[in-house]
């Protein structure tokens, strides 16, 4: 069922892989969404993610991103890694103890999760400038200054969701919003928090929730947070995959009064459950769509910056008018195909190698989609 049997992942251009790996996304959240979700299946899944995810970094001459891409690797590793599947009928007692001693319960329900810290703030997130200060207003200052607001009776929210089309930088500006704070935050997906295992997925939710308050000041962003607050009501619902809903709902207002920000991005709004926009959730949601025209421009500028660039030969606003519909991510790589080919030229990055750039990038996001 898996295409790179009949085609390696080495063999597919980087627009292939990136397609193949949004066909492999949406199998492995079909998949989890069934009623007894075939493990097996899931694992290959998520092993064909992590190939895909690596064949991409061996083809990206850019570090930054090559190194995102080997992160996203290793993620899908540790989520196939953990869908190991095993033949219940072979195990005997003394295996399941020696099993449950070298993975079980214990080891995993201490495992720290991997915090990480900001290295982006919002001077690197070009335009969005609305929602920079409703951000200021809303989770920043309430921080910055606590007493007034606790004075006023003015709350700091612990849930914010970022909804919108991919690649528009919802992931970007939460990670630049942990930068803004200056806290620590940890960047997980449903994989990581679901286990096959009968209420071992709760644990790690209950896991995930004491670390944050033993890390706080922290920021927690939930990666496709839909995939995770499903709605409970729907008939495809997995019992355990209900349950872990359930769990996750009641546990969050516990954060109430804790220094933990919460930051859920979505590709998919309309098909979480109701409940999760109640107060002590995720009460505040912002879309985050295509960038205009002065967005674009200053995306393009600021993935430009580091680079060597002719700068008497550029202009951002020409290039800003040639890529509408184009996501952030988008506009990143046309700066990346521009920059590789001034390399093989050995020369400055100029308007030609852009306009190639935008030539060989075509926009990934369909507008009347969304
Ligand atoms: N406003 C921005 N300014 C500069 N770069 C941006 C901006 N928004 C996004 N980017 C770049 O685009 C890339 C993709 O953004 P990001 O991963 O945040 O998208 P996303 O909305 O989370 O996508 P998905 O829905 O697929 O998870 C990032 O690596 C970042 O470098
Ligand atoms: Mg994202």
């Amino acid at each position: 069922m898996f295409g790179l049997k009949k085609q390696s992942a080495g063999d597919l251009s980087k627009q292939e892989l990136k397609h193949r790996i949004q066909e492999l996304k949406a199998e492995a959240s079909r998949l989890s969404n069934e009623s007894d979700p075939n493990q097996e299946m899931l694992a290959k899944c998520f092993k064909e993610l992590e190939r895909c995810f690596r064949a991409l970094a061996d083809k990206e001459s850019f570090p930054p991103l090559e190194e995102k891409y080997r992160s996203k690797a290793a993620n899908w590793r540790k989520a196939a890694d953990q869908k190991r599947v095993v033949d219940t009928s072979s195990i005997t007692p003394e295996v399941e103890h020696e099993r449950e001693g070298q993975e079980g319960g214990q080891e995993n329900a201490t495992e720290e999760f991997d915090w990480e810290e900001p290295e982006i703030d919002f001077s690197d997130v070009g335009g969005r400038d609305e929602l920079k200060s409703r951000l200021w207003e809303l989770a920043i200052d309430p921080v910055k200054n606590k007493e007034q607001h606790r004075t006023y009776g003015v709350p700091v929210p612990n849930g914010i969701l970022f909804a919108g089309p991919p690649g528009t930088g919802k992931s970007h500006m939460a990670k630049a919003l942990a930068g803004e704070l200056d806290r620590k935050y940890l960047d997980i997906s449903l994989a990581e928090i679901r286990d096959s295992l009968a209420g071992e997925s709760e644990k790690n939710v209950k896991r995930l929730f004491e670390q944050a308050k033993e890390h706080q000041p922290c920021l927690i962003i939930i990666d496709e947070v839909d995939a995770l607050i499903q709605q409970r009501g729907s008939d495809d619902l997995s019992a355990g995959m209900r349950q872990l809903v359930s769990q996750f709902l009641r546990d969050m207002p516990s954060l109430k009064e804790e220094d933990v920000l919460i930051v859920g991005t979505t590709n998919f709004q309309g098909d979480m459950d109701d409940a999760v926009d109640r107060p002590g959730r995720f009460g505040q949601d912002f879309t985050i769509g295509l960038p205009d025209k002065a967005c674009r421009q200053e995306v393009l500028q600021i993935h430009l910056e580091d680079r060597p660039v002719a700068s008497s030969s550029v202009d951002l606003r020409e290039i800003a008018r040639l890529t509408q519909d184009y996501s952030c991510a988008d506009l990143e790589e046309v700066t990346v195909e521009a920059a590789r080919k001034a390399l093989k030229e050995d020369t400055y990055i100029t308007q030609k190698h852009l306009k190639r750039g935008v030539q060989q990038v075509d926009p990934s996001v369909n507008p009347s989609k969304w």
